[in-house]
């Protein structure tokens, strides 16, 4: 019989910091997803003030700053920063140790503000939401990015396997419905100039086997959020 893998749930900032190890080359068919479209919606970069919100081991920040931008990559997880600094070009970011509840940083500073794969961790959407607002220039924009929530109707949310103890570790986190980030982002003072849905593509899963059994199964939320003018 084959054995039961353990399954633990611990603290967002340690689970990620533990993630680190592996996060780059564990074959995450929603990094996969996700990637692309962010990369279509922050469109060209080159001379605008960036922040990567909950910036990991700096997937997004590395490509904006190699690419022309002055990024700031904000995150609580020493260990995934870690990550991010030891990439090339990464001395080009400015890196900050923070929550992202209370992020220091100067309000209406940023071109671009770009929160990937965060949300399904913070506690509240509204105040997360309401601090990438304050950050963003008015006409600037905000993309965040999540677990899709139908994801979670099939027992998924975001985790890894350790190598070090075989373990599933999943970093805490919550679950979040749609009409929830419609809701908290109008209450953050934001609206919405995109909302797309992405189901898991016969390309991805041919690459990563881990992605076939969620084939045509909605995977990927993404949002391109505004300041309102109201
Ligand atoms: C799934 S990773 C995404 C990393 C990167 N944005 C990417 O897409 O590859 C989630 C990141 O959010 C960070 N995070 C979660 N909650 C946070 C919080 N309250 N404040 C700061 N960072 C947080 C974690 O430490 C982790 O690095």
């Amino acid at each position: 019989m084959p054995s039961e893998v353990p399954e633990i749930i611990v603290p967002t900032r340690q689970g990620y910091d533990r993630w680190s190890e592996v996060y780059d080359s564990d074959g995450n068919p929603l990094v996969a997803l996700e990637e692309p479209e962010v990369i279509r919606m922050v469109g060209e970069v080159r001379g605008l003030a960036i922040a990567d919100v909950g910036t990991g081991t700096g997937r997004h920040a590395v490509r904006f700053a190699s690419a022309g931008a002055r990024v700031v990559g904000l995150d609580f997880s020493l260990g995934m920063m870690g990550r991010a600094r030891a990439k090339p070009n990464a001395d080009r970011i400015g890196f900050v140790c923070a929550d992202c509840l209370r992020l220091p940083l100067r309000g209406s500073s940023f071109d671009r503000v770009i929160s990937g794969l965060v949300a399904e961790h913070v506690p509240a959407l509204e105040p997360y939401l309401a601090e990438l607002g304050r950050i963003c220039r008015p006409g600037g924009f905000i993309i965040v990015t999540t677990l899709h929530p139908a994801m979670n109707l099939e027992g998924v949310r975001a985790r890894f396997n350790d190598p070090l103890t075989g373990s599933k570790v999943y970093p805490a986190g919550r679950e979040y419905k749609i009409s929830e980030f419609v809701m908290a982002a109008k209450q953050a003072g934001l609206v919405f100039d995109e909302l797309v849905e992405r189901a898991m593509t016969a390309e991805i899963a041919a690459a990563l086997p881990r992605a076939e059994r969620y084939l045509n199964w909605p995977m990927l939320l993404a949002m391109r959020l505004s300041r309102s003018s109201k």
